[in-house]
C-alpha cells in the first residue's frame, strides 16, 4: 500500500504524519512540488510482460506526460531479489543525491521508497503497483529498493545525460530507516 511518512530531517524518529490516504499523500507532496498520481493499464499484464507490451498498457498515459515534459526517451526498469545486480543497484541511490533531469518513475509492479528532502522534512514516500511520482530536476532525495528488490518501473528523461546521481555527501540517508520490503 502507497504510504507517506513525513518527518523532521534531523529527527527521524518524530513521525509528524503518516498516511496511506491517497488523496492526503498527494496533496502533502504537491504542496513540495512533487506531483503523484495513480495510472491504470488499458489491458492486464502477465509478470514477465516485456518492455513493448508495458509500454503498450500505458501508452495513453505515456503519451500525455511525454507531451506535458518534452520527453526524450521512455523505457522499462527491472529488478528482482535473483538479479546479479540487485545489491549494487539497490546501492547505487541509497545516498542522498540529486539529479539534472526529472525522476519520473512509474511503479507498474513491486515497490520502492523515495526519501524526499525539503524545507527541513524528510518525506518517505513508499510507491507501489500503479503509482507515478515525478520529482523535479534538482530535488534533494535517495532511493531504496530494499534488501530484496522487486520492481518493475517506467522510465521517462528529458535529457540524453540527465540521471545522473549528483551525491550531496550528506549523511542523513544513514540515520533514517532502511526500507525493509514491508508494507506492500
Ligand atoms: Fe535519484
Amino acid at each position: 500500500m502507497t504510504m507517506l511518512t513525513i518527518t523532521p530531517d534531523n529527527a527521524p524518529d518524530n513521525v509528524l504524519l503518516q498516511t496511506s490516504d491517497f488523496d492526503v499523500i498527494q496533496r502533502e507532496l504537491a504542496a513540495i512540488g512533487i506531483p503523484m498520481q495513480r495510472w491504470s493499464a488499458t489491458a492486464q499484464l502477465a509478470p514477465d510482460a516485456d518492455q513493448a507490451t508495458v509500454l503498450k498498457a500505458y501508452e495513453k498515459s505515456v503519451a500525455a506526460l511525454s507531451a506535458k515534459y518534452d520527453i526524450r526517451s521512455v523505457d522499462v526498469v527491472a529488478m528482482h531479489p535473483a538479479h546479479e545486480q540487485a545489491l549494487a543497484a539497490r546501492g547505487k541511490f541509497l545516498a542522498e543525491h540529486t539529479h539534472d533531469d526529472f525522476e519520473i518513475r512509474f511503479f507498474v509492479d513491486g515497490a520502492g521508497v523515495f526519501y524526499i528532502r525539503k524545507h527541513g522534512k524528510v518525506y518517505q514516500t513508499l510507491c507501489t503497483a500503479g503509482d507515478l511520482i515525478e520529482l523535479p530536476a534538482d530535488t534533494t532525495h535517495w532511493f531504496d529498493m530494499g534488501p530484496k528488490p522487486f520492481f518493475k518501473a517506467i522510465r521517462l528523461f528529458t535529457k540524453p545525460d540527465g540521471w545522473v546521481g549528483k551525491f550531496t555527501g550528506d549523511e542523513i540517508a544513514k540515520s533514517f530507516p532502511e526500507y525493509t520490503g514491508a508494507g506492500v
